[in-house]
């Protein structure tokens, strides 16, 4: 029974999970290498860790407290708010804009800014894996 029921959760799970492009599954893939080379224990990106880098208050760059939740909200699937320039952002989620996660370019800028405004530093490539596992997958 356990068995069972544990296979319809992973069946459940995969139906809403999101499928990346090609250009983007080959991005997940180089980080996933360069994870490798940065920590030989690396086994994989992993969405606990993701949500913790995503909602992590730390002094940014403006010497303020932020956190991606402060922009983004923590309800992925809803609008959020530039904190620095008040302007409205569209929702993270690519459950919500399918636009989102698709272009590699727009995601690896983003993520260098972003981590540079919260963290003060670019991100590690399994930091990057990790938060966008997290993003991806936040129902
Ligand atoms: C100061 C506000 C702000 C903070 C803090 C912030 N973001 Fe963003 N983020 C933006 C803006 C602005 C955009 C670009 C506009 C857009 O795509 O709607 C963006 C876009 C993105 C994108 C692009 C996704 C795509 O495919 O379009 C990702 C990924 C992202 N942010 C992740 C993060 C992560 C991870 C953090 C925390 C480390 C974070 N953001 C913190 C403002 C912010």
């Amino acid at each position: 029974m356990k068995k069972i029921l544990t296979a319809l959760v992973i069946m459940v799970s995969l139906v809403h999970a999101v499928e990346l492009n090609t250009s983007m599954k080959e991005y997940m893939k180089t980080l996933e290498t360069q994870a490798q080379k940065e920590n030989p224990k690396f086994k994989g990106f992993d969405y606990i860790r993701g949500e913790k880098i995503f909602t992590t208050k730390y002094i940014g760059k403006k010497g303020k407290l932020i956190s991606c939740v402060s922009c983004h909200s923590s309800d992925l699937s809803k609008k959020g708010i530039n904190v620095n320039t008040n302007k409205v952002i569209e929702p993270l989620s690519p459950l919500a804009d399918s636009s989102r996660f698709t272009k590699v370019k727009n995601v690896k800028k983003w993520l260098r800014r972003n981590f540079r405004d919260v963290y003060n530093r670019v991100g590690t490539a399994q930091e990057k894996g990790d938060v966008v596992t997290y993003i991806i997958n936040k129902k």
